[in-house]
C-alpha cells in the first residue's frame, strides 16, 4: 500500500482530533484508505477535521454515516464504549445493503483493550486496537514525528494483519500485544513520557520557592534535561542514575523527603516512592 489505489478500503472516522487527523492525513496521502465519513461532536469540528485531512465528508450524526470496510474510533478514552454502543445501535440498518464481509473497527487507546468494542464484536465486527506511542501535541508536529513510531496492536488476527499493513505503510513499527497486558503497557508509557513534565514542574516549583532567579530557570531546565537524555540513551537508566540513592545515602533521602513533604504532601509522597525505586535500581547494578 505505497501508491494511491482506487480500490483502497473505505475508512470512516468517529472522533477526529489530533490522532485521527494525523493518521488519516498520512493514509490519505499514501492512498492506503479512502477517507469517507467524519463524525465528531459537531458538524463544525468535523468540517475542520476534514479540511486538515484533505478528505472525508463531515457528518452530524452516526446514523448519517455510510458503510465502510474500516472504522476508526479515535474519541477520548472515556467515550470509546459509548461510541461503540451508539454505532452498534445503527449498525444493522447501516450495513443492510453493505458487502457481506464484516467491517473492521479499531480504537486508538493505549490504556483500553479491544474489550471496549464488545458491542460491535457481538455483531460480528472484527475488532482491534492500535496505539501509536507518540505524543500527538498537534497535527503538524505529529506528522513530522510519526515515522518510526512503535504501534502495538491487539484484537482479531485478521484485523491486526490489515492494520499492520496500513500502519506500516505510513511508517509505524507494529507489534502484537496481549489484551490483558495493555494496562501495564500503557502505565509504562506514562512513566516514560507523561511523568517527565510533572517531575520538571515539581523541581521548578521547589527551585522557585527557594529563591532561584527566574532568569536562570530556562537554561538550567535545558541543561539538566539534555544531560539526562544523553546519559540515559548512551548508558541506560541503571548506569545513568546519580544522586543520593546512587550513593546509598538513605539518611539524606529521609531528610530531603521530610522537607519536601512539609513543602507539599503529594510531592513528598512522590519523593519517597521514587527514592525507593531509585535505591532498588542502585542495588541492582552492584
Ligand atoms: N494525544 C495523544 O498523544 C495520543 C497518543 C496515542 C493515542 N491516543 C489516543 O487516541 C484517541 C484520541 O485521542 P486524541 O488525542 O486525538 O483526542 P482529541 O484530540 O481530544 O480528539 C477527540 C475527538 O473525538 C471527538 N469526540 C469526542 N466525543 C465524541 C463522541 N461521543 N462522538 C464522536 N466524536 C467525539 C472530538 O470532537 P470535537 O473535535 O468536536 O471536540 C474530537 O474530534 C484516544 O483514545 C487517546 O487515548 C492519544
Amino acid at each position: 500500500m505505497t501508491v494511491r489505489d482506487q480500490a483502497a478500503p473505505l475508512l470512516n472516522i468517529v472522533g477526529a482530533g489530533r490522532v485521527a487527523q494525523t493518521l488519516a492525513s498520512l493514509w490519505h496521502a499514501c492512498g492506503c484508505f479512502t477517507v469517507q465519513d467524519v463524525l465528531t461532536t459537531s458538524l463544525a469540528s468535523a468540517r475542520a477535521a476534514s479540511a486538515v485531512i484533505g478528505a472525508g465528508q463531515p457528518v452530524a450524526y452516526v446514523q448519517d454515516m455510510r458503510p465502510a470496510a474500516v472504522w476508526m474510533l479515535a474519541v477520548p478514552d472515556a467515550q470509546i464504549g459509548a461510541s461503540a454502543s451508539a454505532l452498534a445501535v445503527v449498525a444493522p440498518g447501516l450495513l443492510a445493503n453493505a458487502p457481506a464481509s464484516p467491517p473492521l473497527v479499531f480504537h486508538c487507546s493505549g490504556a483500553q483493550s479491544v474489550a471496549a468494542l464488545a458491542p460491535l464484536a457481538g455483531l460480528g465486527w472484527q475488532v482491534a486496537s492500535a496505539h501509536c506511542i507518540l505524543s500527538f501535541t498537534n497535527v503538524a508536529t505529529a506528522l513530522a514525528q510519526f515515522p518510526g513510531t512503535p504501534c502495538p496492536l491487539d484484537g482479531d488476527a485478521q484485523a491486526r494483519a490489515l492494520l499492520h499493513r496500513a500502519f506500516t505503510a505510513i511508517g509505524a513499527r507494529c507489534f502484537d500485544i496481549a489484551s490483558e497486558d495493555k494496562l501495564l503497557y500503557h502505565a509504562a508509557a506514562v512513566f516514560a513520557t507523561n511523568f517527565l513534565p510533572v517531575l520538571q514542574a515539581t523541581a521548578e516549583g521547589l527551585w522557585r520557592s527557594t529563591g532561584m532567579p527566574a532568569e536562570l530557570m530556562p537554561a538550567l531546565r535545558e541543561r539538566l534535561l539534555r544531560n539526562a537524555v544523553a546519559n540515559i540513551t548512551s548508558l541506560g537508566p541503571q548506569a545513568a542514575l546519580t544522586g543520593p540513592a546512587a550513593r546509598g545515602d538513605t539518611a539524606a533521602i529521609a531528610r530531603q523527603g521530610a522537607a519536601v513533604a512539609a513543602w507539599d504532601a503529594p510531592a513528598g509522597a512522590a519523593y519517597e516512592a521514587l527514592s525507593a525505586l531509585a535505591l532498588r535500581l542502585a542495588r541492582q547494578r552492584k
